[in-house]
């Protein structure tokens, strides 16, 4: 066994060695190495901010100034961060494993950079508008100018109509048909042969996400689950294994390992 490698994360290798349809759930702690603040704790985006002034539809229809400013700074933050690690092996996995699915709760846009195709942006994204009048969605490759919103000058489609960041805000419903497409995915697992489904968690606090009960399906099919938290979470005690580490620093080190035993598994497959 590598050195370096604990006995834990070697059980997260033989879990990954051996999955065949690959569920990863992500939250802000996975851009947290490239400097994205998450939104709990210490320094998170919701210290200093409540969420009913910045994050719902009635904080919008009261002060839309107040909220684009908000989101305006946030997608000013993304200009300066790279994605990281964990972005990076993230996009490798989905060339490597046929049956893949990458939902994050990210709005930034690192997995994308990274190269995640196989990718739901299950809370919107803060790179993309959202028309309030007709329901045209589009991407923008600039942050909305501060210095516009302080003249209270908000952003328009051609039209005229308002626009607004394109991300989920609380007491809004998730897409369907991305809850749709997460379902099939997840169901295929009952057409294959038990144990292929693993689910990783990474970097959610669950706060949010553990009402969406993919952890609780993902065990009704008979997957693995894996928690990948420098913190405890509610997840922590009904997952199969919980690392506490972070995600960059981890998964950069445990994914060559993974990739060498997989073909260490093919060469001895072919010898005669
Ligand atoms: P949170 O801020 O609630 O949680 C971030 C989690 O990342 C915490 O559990 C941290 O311990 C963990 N973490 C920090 N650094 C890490 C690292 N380097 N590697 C791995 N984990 C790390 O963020 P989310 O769970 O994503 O929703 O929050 C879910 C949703 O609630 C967000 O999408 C947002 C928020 O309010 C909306 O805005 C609708």
């Amino acid at each position: 066994m590598n050195p370096q490698i604990n006995s834990e994360e070697q059980q997260l290798i033989d879990l990954m060695d051996s999955a065949r349809r690959v569920f990863v759930f992500c939250g802000a702690g996975v851009s947290a190495e490239s400097g994205v603040p998450t939104f709990r704790g210490m320094g998170g985006l919701w210290e200093g901010h409540r969420v009913e002034d910045v994050a719902t539809p009635e904080a919008f229809q009261r002060d839309p100034v107040t909220v684009w400013r908000f989101y305006a700074a946030r997608q000013a933050g993304l200009m300066g961060v790279l994605p990281n690690p964990a972005h990076q092996v993230l996009a490798a996995m989905e060339r490597h494993y046929p049956a893949f699915l990458l939902v994050s709760q990210n709005v930034d846009n690192l997995h994308e950079r990274a190269g995640s195709h196989r990718l739901v942006k299950l809370h919107g994204s803060l790179m993309e508008t959202r028309c309030t009048a007709h329901g045209t969605v589009t991407t923008i490759d600039a942050p909305v100018p501060l210095p516009t919103l302080e003249r209270g000058e908000l952003p328009r489609c051609p039209e005229g109509g308002l626009l607004r960041p394109n991300v989920v805000w609380f007491g809004e419903w998730l897409d369907p048909d991305h809850l749709a497409r997460i379902e099939q995915f997840l169901q295929a697992a009952e057409r294959e042969p038990p144990g292929s489904l693993l689910l990783l968690s990474i970097g959610t606090s669950g706060q949010v996400s553990g009402g969406y009960g993919f952890l609780e399906l993902v065990t009704a099919l008979g997957g693995h689950t894996v928690e990948v938290n420098p913190e405890p979470t509610p997840f922590s005690k009904v997952v199969d294994l919980a690392l506490r580490s972070p995600a960059g620093e981890l998964l950069e080190r445990v994914w060559p390992q993974v990739v060498q035993q997989r073909l260490q598994c093919v060469v001895a497959q072919k010898e005669p």
